[in-house]
């Protein structure tokens, strides 16, 4: 089976060749997967996706047209495919659902400590033999009020890891987990989290219902001096109204590893580049904003498991069987 995978960068490209064999034989293209280079799918019978590849209705027609029946996602968001039209069509769709929660929980949790103790600043003074404390001043995790919105795969590791901080958690799910509840962590509606919360972390998927889910009217809720962090999807968040939250202080700290518009920025050097985009640019000037590039998966042992999943779930395509995560 001839499989297309696109946004494939030398690391995509190294943990798959280890799963390539006579059934599965991949090729590999750099540039993300849209209407413009969805002709380079000819001749495959499966594509292999990453997030910010366009799944969009018309990319699907074509695909179609080119005799494509499979995406295989090698990620665990879905947002970016038309699952309607997918199924109308007969393409089917799998994912990689649970790759490695702890892996974006543990980056959580690094953006966390590291916007708190302001690493990233200390960093800097030592290297140019600063050893000043003035402006790094931080607080204390250990009983701290966190709010986890989205308590699942991931919302949950990262409530392991900060309830060994001694930190107090405050969940909002659509549905209780009873091992959260029974490890000390209460559920409550959104409102009310945001109330009560020193730090908030949203691990919920991008739907038409948690789109902006932070905005100018629930930042309004939140404590002055609020830890917001976003490890999920750059949709929940209106990225102008956190601008204005900066501003205003309102948000005393920010962590993003996902962006609103990262389909035009991220997995990629642009360093000998300009870049147009405005609100990003502003992001970057406060000193209390940290952004990594969609990295939060970004482990070894992450890695492995996308390859075998992603795999598996061809194989079963080819053999006319049901995949195991196929959405
Ligand atoms: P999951 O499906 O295990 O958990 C998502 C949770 O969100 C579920 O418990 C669900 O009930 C809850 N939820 C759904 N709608 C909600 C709503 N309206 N309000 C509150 N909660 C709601 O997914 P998992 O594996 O924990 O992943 C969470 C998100 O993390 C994914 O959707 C993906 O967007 C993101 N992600 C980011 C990565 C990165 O590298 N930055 C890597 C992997 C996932």
């Amino acid at each position: 089976m001839k499989v297309a995978l696109f946004s494939a960068k030398k690391y995509d490209q190294q943990s798959f060749q280890q799963w390539a064999s006579a059934r599965l034989e991949f090729s590999y293209f750099d540039t993300k997967l849209d209407a413009n280079s969805v002709g380079l799918a000819q001749g495959f019978d499966a594509v292999c996706c990453f997030v910010n590849d366009d799944l969009s209705a018309p990319v699907l027609d074509a695909l179609y047209q080119q005799g494509i029946r499979m995406v295989a996602l090698r990620c665990a968001g879905f947002n970016n495919v038309d699952l309607d039209k997918a199924k109308t069509l007969g393409i089917r769709v799998a994912r990689v659902p649970a790759y490695s929660p702890e892996a974006v929980a543990e980056h959580t949790v690094a953006m966390i400590l590291c916007l708190n103790r302001k690493l990233h600043k200390a960093y800097n003074r030592v290297r140019d033999d600063n050893f000043a404390l003035d402006g790094l001043l931080g607080f204390n995790l250990h009983g701290k009020t966190i709010g986890l919105v989205g308590t699942g795969k991931i919302g949950k590791a990262t409530a392991r890891i900060l309830l060994g901080f001694g930190c107090r958690l405050v969940c909002h799910d659509l549905s209780q987990d009873p091992e959260l509840v029974q490890l000390g962590a209460s559920y409550m509606n959104l409102e009310d989290l945001f109330v009560q919360a020193d730090v908030i972390s949203l691990h919920c998927p991008l739907t038409p219902q948690t789109a902006h889910l932070v905005n100018e009217s629930s930042l309004l809720l939140m404590k002055d001096g609020v830890m917001l962090i976003n490890t999920s999807r750059g949709g929940l968040v209106d990225t102008k109204a956190v601008i204005k939250g900066l501003k205003s202080r309102k948000i005393g700290y920010l962590g993003l590893d996902v962006y609103e518009q990262e389909a035009d920025l991220f997995f990629r050097d642009l360093s000998e580049q300009l870049i147009d985009d405005e609100v990003f640019k502003r992001l970057l000037t406060f000193p209390n904003v940290l952004i990594t590039g969609h990295q939060a998966f970004f482990t070894q042992e992450a890695l492995q498991q996308i390859c075998q999943t992603t795999s598996d779930n061809l194989l079963a395509f080819s053999e006319n069987r049901l995949a195991g995560t196929e959405l």
